[in-house]
């Protein structure tokens, strides 16, 4: 694998960015699959192999559908690689909130389809025989410092009302705070690759087929076109690329990008409890409202691995912090809650966070009947993608789901419209910024591993040099909708501040919506 490492910052194939997250552990292979070189006939076709892609096609194959999965990178190498993979039904957005949108009964159903999620989770790995650390574990929702503990027995009360198992404590296990929490039995957590590696073994056995290496440069209701020119004609499509890459207006502008952080430190074996835990987020910053969520993973015969993540914000709103202090900040607020040592591993990945809060799943807007998409995972996706997965597995074989209203991606909730208004606004910044961008950089002054948009000839460039001295330059606007792409100087991309596209520094997309590159100049550099 670790040939594969070096090249991926430029390629984004294993992963999409530079950080390689913990689940990448020596002997892991997620390369194990052809790449599609034939035009094929099917009966579903997915776009996307990560968790809600596979999720899918295993419903798909069990159901007794021919099913093809095609993933333009290796498997899982989108936010399914870059996860912390807890799976839960307590979920990043208070439920009490949650009731003013969508009433008493259709939050109830909300609970029921999280917990389902984690009940089939639990059946597949049992079935399936995959040995991917799956575990049931307590999790402790406690105060963030901004917040009030009126609003944790609010929570309790719509927790008990919606039938999730769940208790207030006193004290938080674990952390060395005396502040109640809510305890939450019935959790979950496992190791997110070993998971969708096992579920595509599964897919496999049962006539599935696979493709890694193979982009879907056109997708529509007859089938997709891969970028090497070779077709599969289906009679479904399902579209699980996280960002639909099929859909520009529709959704994207109903959900918008944020940013998450997240740091893995060595721990000693047994010195806290097995368990999660989330604060109730910094109810300070209006934008993103950030939390921070840990949990443990075994590691080695002395040690285990802490988890924790948080620092969010809305990609292209870094509120004046470096990704450097928001890693530093991390570290500090993990030390001072958990007897950490070294840190071994840092990343960061992309979440899609609904206007409404929780996921679209079902019958693409705007298309043909049978074309579906999967998307806003409302950093929840372990258990949004497996509803996804038995969703949209229901509606092909036209079964009645009683959750198909609730997750409709044409919904649109007035009640919850005052993101999309703020989002509009964001998109607008967003224009003038670009029209009004000057910048007088000359690229001989672009230093190593620097990445910044320059005015060449007129046209914004994005402009990277390599540590080794080489100049990459590539089109600073946007494939999705035209806005001009920003350097993240921590995972090396350009990415888009209007709705979290993401393009390696040599341009190739690796985070829709965008689904093409951007347009390089690198062989007409003027350098
Ligand atoms: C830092 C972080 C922490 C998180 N923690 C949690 C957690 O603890 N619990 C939880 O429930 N959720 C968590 N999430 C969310 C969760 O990880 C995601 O929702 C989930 O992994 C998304 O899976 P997916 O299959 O929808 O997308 P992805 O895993 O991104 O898969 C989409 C795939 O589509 C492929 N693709 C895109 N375009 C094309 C194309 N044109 N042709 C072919 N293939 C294409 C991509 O390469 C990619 O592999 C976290 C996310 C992040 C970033
Ligand atoms: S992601 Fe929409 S314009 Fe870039």
């Amino acid at each position: 694998m670790d040939d594969h490492r070096s090249d991926n910052v430029q390629n984004g194939k294993l992963s999409a960015g530079k950080n390689i997250s913990c689940w990448y552990e020596p002997g892991l292979d997620t390369r194990l699959f052809p790449e599609l070189l034939s035009d094929l006939e099917t009966e579903v076709v997915i776009v996307g192999g990560g968790l809600a892609g596979l999720t899918t096609a295993y419903c798909m194959v069990c159901s007794g559908k021919k099913v093809i999965v095609i993933e333009d990178g290796y498997i899982g190498s989108g936010e399914t690689g870059r996860t912390t993979a807890q799976i839960v039904t307590a979920l990043d957005n208070r439920y009490y909130e949650m009731e003013e949108f969508f009433g008493k009964e259709n939050n109830a159903l909300i609970a029921e389809s999280h917990k389902e999620a984690i009940n089939f989770i639990e059946e597949v790995v049992k079935k399936e025989n995959i040995n991917c650390d799956f575990e049931r574990l307590s999790g402790y929702l406690f105060l963030h410092p901004s917040d009030k503990e009126e609003n944790l027995y609010k929570e309790l009360n719509t927790l008990q009302q919606c039938n999730i198992n769940a208790m207030m404590l006193d004290n938080t296990p674990g952390i060395p705070i005396e502040k109640k929490c809510i305890h939450y039995p019935d959790q979950a957590q496992f190791h997110p690759l070993k998971y969708i590696l096992g579920l595509s073994k599964a897919i496999e056995k049962k006539g599935g087929l696979i493709f890694i290496n193979t982009h879907a440069s056109e997708i529509n209701h007859t089938g997709i076109v891969s970028s090497k020119g070779f077709k599969i004609s289906a009679k479904h499509v399902v579209v699980a690329t996280n960002a639909p890459v099929n859909n520009k207006y529709a959704t994207m502008l109903k959900q918008w990008a944020h940013r998450s952080y997240v740091i893995a430190a060595l721990i000693k074996k047994d010195s806290i409890p097995r368990a999660l835990w989330w604060d109730t987020g910094d109810k300070t910053i209006h934008t993103s409202t950030p939390y921070h969520y840990v949990r443990l993973q075994s590691h080695n015969d002395e040690h285990d691995l802490l988890i924790c993540g948080g620092e969010d914000h809305i990609v292209g709103i870094n509120e004046g912090k470096s990704e450097e202090e928001r890693y530093n900040d991390l570290i500090k607020w993990t030390q001072e809650r958990f007897p950490i040592a070294e840190v071994v591993s840092k990343w960061s990945g992309e979440v899609l966070v609904p206007m409404d809060s929780i996921a679209f799943i079902g019958k693409n807007v705007f298309d043909k009947e049978n074309v579906y998409i999967i998307t806003g995972d409302a950093g929840i996706g372990m258990t949004y993608c497996t509803i996804g997965g038995l969703l949209v597995t229901d509606l092909i074989n036209g079964v009645k789901n009683r959750w198909e209203e609730i997750y409709k991606p044409s919904r649109f909730i007035l009640k919850a419209s005052e993101p999309f208004f703020r989002m509009l606004k964001g998109d607008l910044v967003a224009v003038l910024k670009k029209w009004f961008y000057r910048d007088t950089t000359e690229l001989s002054s672009i230093k190593e591993d620097e990445g910044k948009v320059v005015i060449l000839d007129g046209q914004k460039c994005g402009a990277y040099r390599n540590p080794s001295g080489k100049l990459y330059l590539v089109s600073a606007e946007c494939t999705h909708l035209k806005c001009m792409v920003q350097w993240n100087k921590d995972e090396k991309s350009w990415d888009c501040p209007c709705h979290g596209s993401r393009f390696t520094y040599s341009g190739k997309v690796i985070n829709g919506p965008a689904n093409e590159d951007l347009p390089s100049f690198s062989e007409n550099s003027p350098e």
